[in-house]
């Protein structure tokens, strides 16, 4: 069977985290490494999507140009699935000239076959800048909440998705003048008049996942609406017919034609026909996405192909649902994340922990959470208790009392075969659940493998059988390291450092692995790994983390929160206007602190001696969480003098000492910037 494999291009306009890799990376990346140990052929189809308003948005707010956006993300993009190991057969761009030959021609061939309607409407133009004015170049008060920063498409305060015509009191985020109405022509997909064929296509696939299934037949039952092909733009590729001037092809039209080119270019180097990968029926094409992307995939795109004639269909489209963080949605402005490039940096070398953690957690049929917490048990209990526990005991022992050779089995025991035929039946089960796209049942059918392993080896118990048996010892050891051998072959599409680390430990094996690739029907077997392999020790899989490496983390994550909330807070509003009589009643003065001393029983209270220039007398101020007693002595403070005396637990206060309150909550003393004499009015 021939598989064309794709993985969502995502925008290169900030690099990538955690949510990436769960919602779509990952669970490619499974099921192309199985297809692969299958011997199946496969090309897996990714790149970045380098068009767009997202694009040209970011590259106004770093002040540098499109092009130069989209080199700097493609790189980093790049360098973080290379480091989590996905192992994508190109990963490539939009703005390669293939690409927008292709996807030229793409709708070309539409245009001439008529598919499209031209229509004019009003759009918001920008007199100053001279553009129309895409909706995320407009500004204004939501109809809805009336935040005055919502978008022409969404206000991020409310959620209302919104078309620019509903903004109260317009502004272009360019120059922010107010935009006027200009007429503009379009070309449209009459998606309307194909929704009959649209219908018939996704109802051919029950099979599909039910969120994605769902998903479409909610928007079929809404009826489909005609859909701009092109834009008013100047970044994209450009509409290849007359009179089309200044307009580019919409950024959903081409990026989804993007999986084409990045095959020609693949298949071009490869020394494979591409047209074997899109255009042969009998090949399976499997988009791979976020749930944001559902519609264009499951309805745009396959309308797209239908009207252009020679493409065949996604046969699936396993898009999983988002991954949350610590309970709240990841957000790239909120910096709410995980960012590959900076775990990387701080658990270098664990890779496989993460990618064990995305899967296990994966939020396959609605949303789910990533804790730290969660992180560090499944490593800990997990990878390090069972995976890695079994691996190493095995290694170990086989060591120990064979010289790090493979010892020959003898006869065989009742629980010998119970193990044997159990093992023989893992493989299908793990199999059958990546054929179903159920990464989550996958792995825990891997991890089933260790623990049959463990379970072994705690049923036998080696250590115990050594002095009088050795040749148990031998039969237990060898049937243990086939176990690893088949853990191995079924780690490799989950945890593929991993499984390239148990076959260097068997690497004098010639148990039938082809390379790096090791072959989905040698799992499970019981003499896969010859008696005489030398097993080489290569330190431990997993390794612990500790309490501080979590708690970092987490504090890492309160920061960012800290810092929003920070940037989120306004100056209060300002107090009705008073009358300078109001003012002239109030007696500022300046006093010095004599003496201060927390008070009993109040986490808050401060009692202070102040030297007011008459006399001493006594004030208490709730800043005992900002201020020690013994940096407030012989500081000057600034007192309402006349402030009517007050009792608080027990001790009457003689004045109110100010206070400037920061932003962050945090108070600072009001003092004169030279000393002055105590009881110097303040006017
Ligand atoms: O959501 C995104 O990041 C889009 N750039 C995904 C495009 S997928 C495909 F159609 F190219
Ligand atoms: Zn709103």
């Amino acid at each position: 069977m021939r598989y064309t494999v794709t993985a969502a291009l995502i925008y290169a306009n900030g690099p990538i985290h955690i949510g990436h890799l769960a919602g779509c990376y990952i669970p490619a990346d499974i099921f192309v490494r199985y297809l692969r140990s299958k011997g199946q052929d496969v090309a897996f189809i990714s790149g970045t999507d380098e068009h767009g308003v997202p694009i040209t948005i970011k590259a106004k707010k770093e002040g540098i140009t499109p092009q130069e956006v989209v080199d700097k993300y493609y790189s980093i993009i790049k360098q973080s699935f290379e480091d989590f190991g996905i192992s994508f057969d190109i990963y490539s761009r939009t703005t390669n000239p293939v690409h927008h030959e292709t996807s030229q021609e793409f709708f070309r061939t539409m245009y001439d076959k008529g598919y499209f309607d031209e229509i004019a409407t009003e759009q918001y133009f920008d007199e100053t800048a001279n553009q129309f004015l895409a909706d995320r170049y407009i500004v204004g008060e939501c109809p809805v909440c009336h935040n005055d920063g919502a978008y022409g498409d969404q206000c991020e305060k409310c959620g209302s998705s919104l078309s620019p015509t509903e903004l109260i009191n317009p502004r272009s985020t360019i120059s922010g003048s107010k935009p006027v109405m200009k007429e503009t022509k379009n070309w449209y997909l009459p998606l309307d008049k194909m929704q009959p064929q649209i219908e018939k296509y996704v109802n051919s696939h029950t099979e599909w996942k039910t969120n994605v299934f769902g998903q479409c037949q909610s928007w079929l039952k809404q009826g489909l609406q005609p859909r701009a092909m092109t834009r008013d733009l100047d970044w994209g590729v450009k509409v290849p017919v007359e009179g089309a001037e200044g307009k580019v092809l919409y950024v959903w039209f081409d990026a989804p034609i993007g999986y084409i080119s990045m095959t020609k270019e693949w298949a071009e180097k490869a020394g494979k026909n591409w047209e074997d990968y899109w255009k042969n029926p009998d090949t399976k094409l499997i988009n791979f996405i976020g749930k944001d992307n559902i519609v264009f995939h499951c309805i745009i795109f396959p309308a797209m192909c239908m009207a252009e004639g020679s493409y065949i269909l996604a046969d699936n489209v396993p898009a999983n649902e988002f991954m949350n963080l610590e309970n709240d949605k990841i957000s790239t402005s909120r910096n709410w994340a995980v960012w590959l490039h900076e775990y990387l940096e701080e658990f270098p070398g664990k890779q496989d922990v993460l990618r064990y953690v995305l899967t296990a957690n994966a939020p396959e049929t609605k949303d789910n959470d990533f804790t730290w917490k969660d992180f560090q048990t499944k490593n800990n209990s997990e990878l390090v208790g069972i995976y890695g526990n079994f691996v190493n005991r095995t290694v170990v022992l086989t060591q120990k009392y064979f010289e790090g050779k493979v010892p020959e089995k003898g006869s065989l025991e009742t629980v010998d075969t119970d193990t044997l035929k159990a093992l023989a039946e893992l493989p299908a089960q793990i199999a059958g659940s990546l054929q179903h796209y159920k990464f989550r049942e996958a792995l825990a059918g891997m991890m089933e493998v260790a623990r049959l392993g463990n379970k072994y080896l705690a049923d036998t118990e080696p250590w115990k059988v050594w002095k009088e048996n050795p040749e148990r010892v031998a039969t237990i050891l060898n049937i243990a390291t086939q176990i690893t051998a088949t853990l191995a072959i079924v780690s490799e599409p989950f945890l593929p450092f991993t499984a390239k680390k148990i076959y260097t430990q068997l690497s004098s094996s010639r148990w039938a692995l082809a390379g790096d690739s090791p072959v989905w029907a040698d799992a499970g077997q019981a003499s896969l790994v010859p008696a005489g392999t030398e097993v080489l020790q290569d330190g431990l899989l997993f390794e612990k983390i500790e309490d501080a490496a979590i708690e970092a983390q987490v504090q890492k994550l309160l920061n960012s929160k800290k810092l929003n909330e920070l940037e989120g807070k306004t100056v209060p509003a300002l107090k009705p206007v008073i009358q300078f009589d109001d003012f002239a009643r109030m007696d500022i003065r300046i006093g010095t602190i004599l003496e201060a001393e927390p008070m009993k029983k109040s986490k808050k209270l401060l009692k202070f001696l102040v030297d007011d220039g008459f006399e001493k007398r006594t004030i208490l101020s709730g800043i005992a969480e900002h201020f020690s007693p013994e940096e407030m002595v012989g500081r000057q403070v600034t007192f309402i003098a006349n402030l009517a005396p007050r009792a608080m637990m027990g001790v009457e206060s003689q004045g109110m000492i100010l206070m400037a309150e920061d932003k962050d909550g945090s108070l600072s003393l009001i003092q004169p910037h030279k000393e002055v004499w105590s009881g110097a009015t303040v006017n």
